[in-house]
């Protein structure tokens, strides 16, 4: 078959159109197309009709071609559709081997006639019918967190966003709620959060999401959350030991932090919104990772400063300095196998960093940060590895690690060159001309150790 004729015949299928809908209506989408279809007479001849006779049977996405109908006599019957060029009373239309088969009486051919529905067609397929032609490509991209699907619909398709919506909704049996973006996050919002609109659905933002192996639950409309990180988070928590101390500056609801927790890591998790710790302290206990995660609520400067200082006297205290884990024995076994015993370290080996707006001003909190500890930082290793997270205006072939390192450099009052940078990842583009980067680098002594007393 020509390209044009398998066209034409993919159009045959296509819904009908009507661009003046506003409001979804199901039952507009009916079609009925006159086929024929091959009755095969013993159905156990149906593998066999349907690879020989190949060529002359219908292939359209989503509809069975081979149909069950009951007799007058509560036989059952089993069609085979064909295609439209197939008449049921011209064997001149039918291959060879169709033919043939009538012939041998194998099949017989017989009108058919089939009726679509709303529930044939995809969303794309829907959409496509609906809105005008030349609002350009159908706007089908949207994150999911949990049941709740989240539009960012650009300004010209908002007249449609109840239709896009509600047929959205339809097609995708595992959402049911779905919003839209109002506003851009903006450099406004502290809690990188966002005005949005329930379109279709139930009222109800209460997600519950899977991502490496943990579970998150959250208000979407309450916290960060974005399904787009799940790498990014995983490229950052494998880099953690067992044993080790990691500190999340900006943990929102925990996708760095549970998950490093739950591989033993000991994690000092904060957010300043108030939403988010709550969240961040239910996935705590849905993870069961307490022994190893330890939640605040505080700004991230004051908490760069106050962890530091917090491990180092937990670590000291023989009554919280360790974590025991039962090891499992033999049922009955005398006496029970002895736990696993993990210390905590004195310093973190780790601090993250992610929000990308601002974070790098947090920066200067490391200044001296370390003073007074020299005695227990022996070597340049034991300091942190910082994971900040920045914007760079795209394209990417720009300089952006010499920006990058020259606004570091300034928070840090400490110049770093691109040669300093442990990683610099260009995590993804989040704009036609906005970059997010992941920067990775070991705190200097010099910062660390730095008097800010006489400054
Ligand atoms: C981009 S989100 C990242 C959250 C989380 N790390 C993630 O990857 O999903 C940034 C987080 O920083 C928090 N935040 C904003 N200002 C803060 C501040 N001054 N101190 C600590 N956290 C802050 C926000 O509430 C938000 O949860």
């Amino acid at each position: 078959m020509s390209n044009s004729s398998s066209g034409e015949m993919s159009r045959l299928f296509l819904p009908p159109i009507n661009r003046a809908m506003r409001k979804l209506d199901p039952s507009f989408f009916q079609k009925t197309i006159p086929l024929t279809a091959a009755h095969v007479l013993d159905g156990r001849n149906i593998p066999k009709v349907t690879k020989e006779c190949a060529k002359d049977l219908l292939r359209v996405p989503r509809l069975r071609s081979v149909i069950t109908q009951k007799d007058d006599a509560g036989e059952e019957r089993r069609l085979l559709l064909m295609k439209p060029e197939v008449k049921h009373d011209d064997l001149s239309t039918v291959q060879p081997k169709t033919r043939e088969f009538v012939e041998q009486k194998i099949i017989e051919l017989e009108p058919y006639t089939l009726h679509m529905k709303y529930e044939n067609w995809n969303y794309e397929e829907i959409m496509s019918a609906i809105l005008p032609e030349d609002l350009g490509e159908i706007p089908c991209g949207f994150t999911q967190a949990g049941h709740l699907a989240h539009l960012n619909l650009r300004e010209h398709t908002l007249p449609y966003k109840h239709l896009i919506a509600t047929v959205l909704l339809d097609k995708n049996p595992n959402i049911s709620t779905v919003v839209n973006k109002i506003e851009d996050v903006g450099t406004g919002s502290v809690y990188r959060t966002f005005p949005m609109e329930l379109l279709a659905g139930e009222d109800n933002t209460n997600v519950e999401v899977r991502e490496s192996g943990c579970v998150f639950r959250f208000d979407f409309a309450k916290v960060y959350w974005n399904s787009r990180l799940g790498n990014e988070h995983e490229r950052i928590f494998k880099q953690f030991k067992p044993g080790e101390a990691v500190a999340d500056v900006m943990a929102g609801v925990g996708p760095f932090a549970i998950p490093a927790a739950k591989q033993r890591v000991f994690v000092y998790a904060n957010d300043l919104n108030p939403e988010s710790y709550k969240s961040l302290v239910d996935n705590i206990k849905i993870n069961k990772v307490s022994q190893f995660l330890t939640p605040h609520n505080l700004d991230g400067a004051n908490f760069i400063r106050e962890s530091i200082r917090a491990l180092l006297s937990r670590s000291r205290n023989t009554s919280t300095n360790k974590v025991s884990i039962p090891t499992p024995g033999r049922r009955g076994q005398k006496p029970p196998p002895p736990p696993t015993v993990i210390p905590m370290p004195p310093t973190f080996s780790h601090f993250v960093m992610n929000l990308p707006a601002s974070a790098t001003t947090f920066l200067g909190a490391f200044r001296g940060a370390y003073r007074g500890l020299e005695d227990v930082i022996t070597g340049q290793e034991m300091l942190p590895m910082i994971h900040v997270y920045t914007f760079h205006k795209a394209p990417v072939t720009e300089n952006a690690a010499g920006d990058i390192c020259a606004d570091i450099s300034r928070h840090l009052g400490h110049e770093m060159r691109e040669g300093d940078l442990v990683n610099l990842e260009n995590v993804r583009l989040v704009a036609p001309s906005k970059t997010y980067y992941c920067v990775s680098f070991r705190l200097p002594a010099s910062v660390a150790f730095e008097d800010t007393q006489g400054t």
